[in-house]
């Protein structure tokens, strides 16, 4: 099979877990016989520096034409403290989203048997774990209006939701939950906020097209709680952009390292697969990132966006032998010998090979 794939390595450590992606993904294709056709673009502080903008149209354009994206990370600190800043590497990511029309953001959370022990929370509590946020990305309060009034002294932000934004959301959500336990969370404020109740009122109607898929209604605070007491008892939980983005964090420890999971977010023609970790500024340039979550990112491609499911299961299994075998970058290391960014990348390569 040919795949065309948009590279987009962005800022910090993205460049160095992308290579790793890379190396792991073409010893996929030499395995199974595919061709991957690479196209680098630029995005973020890399691209402000180069031509002035975070998502540049060129950028676009590559990702339009590929089959699928890669993403690594955008941010640089030196916006981070800037509020007069007038382009923001962050402005790009979002860009990116509206106009892919990437509205269905899915970041799964699943934990390794050989690193339970890693995780901030009680063993017997994440055992097991396996979940799934289908979080909404191009809409609500991070589109909506926003400004300044009573003389720059009051600023708002308003989240707006039409229907057809939740059907369609919701129908990724009921789609996914009927090829796994179909149990369906549906994560809102409908006490407080009307958008809320707009999202419940859309569930709630098409849960007759459903019939199989269980539905749950959790309030966002609620949901908060229990996903730190008992993970492992949600499966699919669907919910609006800022919960989301929330929430995800939040599940991302549960698995022991913030350099473990991955994520796609898809539209109806495009999608992007990215680690949901950040661009780690800090560790930029120094081999020590650790970059499982976009090789899983990969692994999710291969099978999101072509099907290709044996592939992707390699991936998934030589990823658990490093894990097992302590072949890990330092966040997982524990006090034991720490491998390179790159070396981790080489081992899933021959591991993949032999
Ligand atoms: C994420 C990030 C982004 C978001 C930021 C960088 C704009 O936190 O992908 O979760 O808030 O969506
Ligand atoms: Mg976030």
């Amino acid at each position: 099979m040919k795949l065309n794939i948009a590279l987009l390595a962005g800022d910090g450590i993205g460049p160095e877990v992308i290579d790793q992606a890379v190396k792991v993904s073409d010893a996929i294709a030499q395995k199974f016989n595919h061709e991957i056709n690479w196209t680098s673009a630029l995005t973020g502080a890399a691209a402000i520096d180069a031509v002035g903008e975070p998502y540049p149209d060129e950028t676009h354009q590559v990702c339009l034409d590929a089959d699928a994206i890669l993403f690594g990370a955008i941010g640089h600190p030196r916006f981070d403290n800037d509020p007069s800043a007038k382009v923001r590497p962050e402005q790009g990511l979002l860009k990116m989203r509206q106009k892919l029309g990437l509205f269905a953001n899915v970041r799964p959370t699943f934990t390794f048997p050989s690193l339970l022990d890693k995780s901030p929370l009680k063993k017997e509590r994440i055992e097991g774990t396996d979940l799934v946020f289908l979080r909404e990305l191009t809409g609500g309060i991070y589109f909506g209006e926003r400004g300044r009034k009573d003389d720059g002294n009051t600023a708002f932000d308003t989240c707006t939701y039409t229907r057809a934004e939740v059907v369609r959301i919701a129908k990724k959500g009921f789609e996914l939950a009927m090829t796994r336990s179909k149990r369906l969370c549906c994560v809102d404020k409908a006490n407080v906020l009307e958008s809320s109740r707009l999202w419940r009122e859309t569930v709630q109607a098409m849960e007759k097209d459903y019939p199989e898929v269980e539905v749950a209604y959790e309030f966002v605070d609620a949901v908060a709680m229990r996903l730190v007491q008992w993970p492992n008892s949600y499966d699919v939980l669907i919910t609006e952009n800022l919960f989301g983005d929330i929430l995800t964090d939040e599940a991302s420890v549960i698995s022991g390292s913030m350099g473990l999971m991955p994520s796609a977010s898809v539209g109806e023609e495009n999608a992007l697969y990215e680690p949901i970790h950040g661009s780690y500024p800090q560790a930029t340039g120094l081999n020590i990132a650790n970059p499982l979550a976009t090789v899983l990112s990969a692994a999710m491609m291969f099978e999101m966006s072509f099907d290709l499911h044996e592939e992707g299961a390699l991936i998934r299994k030589v990823v658990e032998q490093a894990l097992k075998e302590g072949y890990v970058t330092e966040d997982l290391a524990d006090g034991g010998k720490a491998y390179g960014t790159a070396e981790v990348g080489s081992y899933l390569v021959d591991a993949i090979l032999k």
